[in-house]
């Protein structure tokens, strides 16, 4: 487990009670404190604890003390990168709507410069990782007899836009069974409001994932309750032991942090995430 920032160490702890009593349990201290204090972010210690465990449960990160980006950029960002978690698995299960997040590129490819005033911040998209993504999420809705959307923004962001369209209507031709939609992510966001009822399973860029699963939660109830699974599903291809790192998708909250305010509950799912991909893990093996 790695705690982390804010209100992360107090919604984790009682995620805790969800494991087994003989869960062996790793605490990795990496965050705002020891940053602070040290100027480490990930070490390679943290890094070897986390390759040689099943999983990883991760509080929140971010903290008002650090400039904007270093601890998630340094931290989740580099997790995400060095455990290859390509997906970003978002369910929202009261909705019946689920969120397969491209969790590896994208806007977040870390990509761009600042030079004076001109910024660039450049969205990568490659097809090896679109079609990985798109084939999980064809997989995934297929299983569960759902419809799968793309969500992108292919009349503005025409080149990345236009390799995700290409991508996914290859993909779709491996799953006739599966049935298809797709949307503009300006369109999805006011369905998701007036008629959400259209998306069960929504396959989407890096951003517009991110974006549309904090809107999700707010029709759902709050920030309080969802929570994600940072996956790299193919054994033959996993870089290390460790499946996935499980996430309350609020962050650190430091406004509320230290309150005793904090809702647990996407925590705890976070685990029970965990646990059922880890379930999954085992009967496959
Ligand atoms: C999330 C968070 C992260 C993200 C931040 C903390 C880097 O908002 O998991 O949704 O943008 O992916
Ligand atoms: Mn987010």
């Amino acid at each position: 487990m790695l705690p982390g920032d804010g209100i992360g160490p107090e919604v984790i702890e009682p995620a805790l009670a969800e494991l087994p009593a003989d869960a062996k349990i790793v605490r990795i201290d990496a965050g705002a404190e020891r940053y602070l204090a040290t100027g480490e972010l990930v070490t390679d210690a943290d890094l070897d604890a986390i390759r040689d465990s099943d999983a990883l449960l991760f509080g929140a990160i971010g903290d008002p003390r650090v400039p904007d980006g270093v601890l998630e950029r340094g931290v989740l960002l580099r997790l995400r990168k060095e455990l290859d978690l390509y997906i970003n698995l978002r369910p929202f299960p009261e909705l019946g709507l689920t969120f397969v997040r491209e969790n590896s590129e994208g806007p977040y490819a870390g990509v761009g410069e600042r030079s004076g005033d001109l910024a660039t911040e450049t969205s990568i998209n490659t097809r090896s990782a679109i079609e990985r993504c798109v084939r999980y999420a064809f997989t995934f809705a297929g299983e569960r007899d759902q419809r799968l959307h793309l969500v992108h923004k292919t009349n503005v962001m025409t080149y990345a836009g236009g390799l995700w369209r290409e991508v996914f209507d290859e993909v779709a031709g491996e799953f006739p069974g599966v049935e298809t939609g797709y949307e503009h992510v300006d369109a999805a966001a006011y369905h998701l409001v007036t008629d959400r009822s259209r998306f069960q399973v929504v396959v989407t860029d890096n951003l517009f994932g991110d974006i549309l699963s904090d809107l999700a939660a707010g029709i759902d109830g709050g920030l309080g309750k969802a929570a994600s699974a940072n996956l790299h599903p193919d054994a033959t291809t996993r870089p290390s032991r460790c499946v996935g790192l499980f996430e309350p998708i609020h962050g650190s909250a430091p406004d509320i942090a230290g309150t005793g305010t904090a809702d647990p509950t996407a925590a705890i799912r976070a685990a029970q995430m965990m646990l059922g991909e880890l379930e999954k893990e085992s009967a496959k093996a």
